[in-house]
């Protein structure tokens, strides 16, 4: 039985002032919600002050992306171990704006995955094809490519433990939602591959959430399918009263 989980990606949006004012209100909108995993990622400068207006809620947080290295002269980069004590629980590695506009590989995507676990920090390890690629009939090589980088070394428990979020990178942001059977069907083929690689159990346990466009009146759709365990949302997620109903509509009977 898999606990739907709606993680709000806030990009580079949101001032400290701004940022905490969200965090309170939407803790007391979403305070009674149960079986559902809530986590907020906000910007760097903004973690810790909105984990401690989270604290004691059900709404954890993640951090936008994080640095392999624990320390040394890495400018600009923050250790997993400094996102761990500014308050995240979660972590987003390889969303799709890190890979194309920050460089990062494979192997790069790689490495952030198994220092966030080194860390103590569940990732949320991002995969997806782009328009080119769906449309050259590629999507499902790219998915395993990026898996199989992405899952290098990582052991079958550390994979059950984690959450992959499958984001078509034609949907981010455009507007243009994968169907809900798009969706599907690419969840059903990561699930597949967990199953080849690391079991049936491991597969039955890892959660795999849709990112792309996800509003309030497309999530029932999407997680009513049986493969997608949740969302990862970005614009819809910077409006408090949108994010909560995002929430309140991804309840679900699991399996
Ligand atoms: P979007 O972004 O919801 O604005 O399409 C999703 C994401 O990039 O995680």
């Amino acid at each position: 039985m898999r606990t739907p989980l709606i993680a709000g990606n806030w990009k580079m949006f949101k001032t400290v002032f701004e940022a905490v004012a969200f965090a309170k209100e939407f803790k007391s909108l979403v305070k009674d919600v149960a079986n559902v995993d809530i986590v907020l990622a906000p910007p760097f400068t903004a973690m810790h002050p909105v984990s401690e207006a989270l604290r004691a809620s059900n709404v954890a947080v993640a951090s936008q992306d994080l640095f392999w290295e624990k320390d040394g002269a890495y400018t600009g980069a923050v250790s997993p171990a400094m996102v761990r004590e500014a308050g995240a629980e979660y972590a987003i590695v390889g969303h799709s704006e890190r890979r194309r506009l920050f460089g990062d590989t494979d192997v790069a995507v790689n490495r952030k995955v198994r220092a966030a676990i080194d860390a103590d920090l569940t990732p949320i390890f991002c995969v997806g094809e782009t328009l080119d690629e769906r449309e050259a009939n590629a999507t499902l090589a790219v998915l395993d490519r990026q898996l199989q980088g992405g899952l290098d070394a990582i052991t079958g428990e550390q994979v059950a433990a984690l959450v992959i979020a499958y984001e078509p990178v034609w949907a981010i942001g455009t507007g243009r939602v994968a169907t809900a059977a798009q969706a599907q069907d690419a969840h059903a083929h990561i699930r597949g591959r967990l199953r080849t690689w690391f079991g049936a159990d491991v597969a039955d346990r890892c959660r795999i959430l849709y990112g792309g466009s996800v509003k309030p009146d497309n999530i029932a759709e999407l997680i009513a399918e049986a493969d997608v365990d949740g969302a990862l949302v970005g614009g819809a997620s910077l409006d408090v009263r949108s994010f909560g109903e995002i929430v309140t509509n991804s309840r679900r009977a699991v399996i």
